[in-house]
């Protein structure tokens, strides 16, 4: 019989490695909190046109790379409805905000969310079609301040700050500003004047972008097609005063707080809801990325909420691409490492299993992490399995039962102590 294995461009994360993810889930939450985040859970599908509206038809997530299915009917109360496993989460937070009439709470809200992602991409390293995001979003009424520059700033910081205590060395924060919801057609217009001459000369690829999405064509890496791309209009050029002076804004506030950044007038990112700033976290070659370099990605969405019938609420975003940090930190190799349990409780003989499952359960209960291991065991492979889990092995055989003293090896001392149980959770804990 085949083997069943995992669909092609998801995966199984098992442990050990699941201890760098809880590590790094962790650690978002500790820092996101700091600046007052709360968590958000929204559904993992959702109506289709959720994604048609908010993302837009002509991205590449919605046209090539959603999976989507005809819900049939069910019951009188349930219609046929088109679903879509999400792409990404910043639509479905917005339709959330609008749906709970968040904006009546007359708050500005600042909400994460971590969760797996799907997408219809050519699998890579870095690329899944189950792909994990930490992402975050803040938004609200203008008046609640959601559309200042500070807050862009203040996301970029809060980055700045995650990473920096995650460890990752050598990110790169690219800027951009793509203007307001007039500036962007006016540019889109340009840009497809300036490519209408030149467009035969390009890759099949950017042919094809150049007529459905002339802004992907910015993105574009294709070597043969960098010098008509250099040459292209630049969305700078393009910004109305209040875009231009956000923007200035969004810089100077990063200045002060010493975050470094490089504008890159090409960061246009692949999702149509974005105005004004958009960002980039990019990592060094050789960080186990391969070409799939960009870390996180975000910006600002001003008419994201209208777009989808809900009220005026300006907000900015990001979302993390966890399985890159992780390979990022692995690849880096400054990932905490692995931690060993605290103790493996080893029974000489059968006779003894029980005697050592009451002692793993004391020293739990004392909040010590334990592993118990089998009196059918010889010594030798409770030697080689304790080393592997656990710093110390605490050894009862029928002696230490009824005396009460234990003999603890210690491993990386590679010494053998007798400790009485009374005293035997504080010495493993030191
Ligand atoms: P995005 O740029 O499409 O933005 O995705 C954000 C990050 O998710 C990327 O930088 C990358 O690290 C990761 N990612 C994307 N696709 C994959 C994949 N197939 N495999 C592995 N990782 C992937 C968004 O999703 C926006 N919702 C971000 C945002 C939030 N903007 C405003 N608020």
């Amino acid at each position: 019989m085949a083997i069943l294995k995992a669909v092609r461009g998801t995966r199984d994360l098992l442990p050990p490695e699941t201890v760098l993810w809880n590590h790094v889930e962790a650690t978002a939450r500790a820092v996101f909190g700091r600046y007052g985040f709360g968590e958000i859970r929204t559904p993992i599908f959702e109506d289709t046109s959720l994604f048609a509206r908010g993302v837009g038809e002509e991205t590449d997530i919605v046209s090539k790379e959603m999976y989507t299915w005809e819900d049939r009917a069910r019951a009188d109360s349930d219609s046929a409805q088109s679903l879509t496993l999400r792409p990404e989460n910043t639509a479905g937070v917005v339709r959330a905000y609008i749906e709970h009439k968040l904006a009546d709470t007359g708050m500005l809200q600042k909400l994460f969310y971590i969760g797996p992602q799907f997408r219809r991409e050519r699998p890579q390293r870095g690329r899944y079609r189950q792909f994990w995001q930490i992402g975050a979003e803040v938004l609200g009424p203008a008046w609640s301040g959601a559309d200042s520059a500070l807050r862009d700033a203040e996301v970029l910081e809060m980055l700045s700050t995650f990473l920096t205590e995650l460890g990752v060395k050598g990110w790169k924060l690219e800027v951009n500003s793509v203007g307001s919801s007039t500036d962007r057609p006016r540019y889109v217009a340009a840009l497809r004047d300036a490519l209408a001459p030149v467009r035969a000369r390009m890759t099949a690829d950017n042919q094809r972008r150049a007529e459905t999405n002339p802004l992907r064509v910015l993105d574009s890496k294709a070597p043969e097609d960098q010098e008509i791309i250099d040459g292209l209009p630049k969305i700078a050029d393009f910004l109305d005063d209040a875009s231009r002076d956000h923007f200035a804004q969004v810089l100077a506030a990063l200045d002060a707080c010493g975050v470094a950044y490089t504008v890159n007038p090409r960061l246009v990112r692949g999702l149509d809801y974005y105005t004004r700033t958009t960002f980039e976290f990019t990592v060094p070659d050789g960080s186990g990325l391969g070409t799939q370099n960009a870390l996180l990605g975000g910006g600002r969405y001003d008419g994201l909420s209208e777009m989808l019938g809900g009220p005026k609420a300006p907000g900015i975003g990001f979302a993390i691409g966890e399985d890159r940090l992780i390979l990022t930190l692995q690849a880096q190799a400054n990932a905490a490492t692995e931690p060993k349990l605290d103790a493996f409780v080893a029974p000489m003989g059968l006779a003894q299993n029980a005697a050592a499952l009451v002692l793993a359960k004391e020293l739990r209960a004392a909040g010590l992490a334990v592993e118990v291991g089998d009196g059918s065991f010889r010594l030798k492979k409770s030697f080689e399995a304790a080393d592997k889990l656990a710093r110390r092995m605490v050894i009862v055989g029928e002696d230490e039962t009824s005396s009460g003293i234990l003999t603890v090896k210690d491993f990386s001392a590679g010494e053998q102590t007798k400790v009485p149980r009374a005293e035997l959770a504080d010495f493993l804990r030191r």
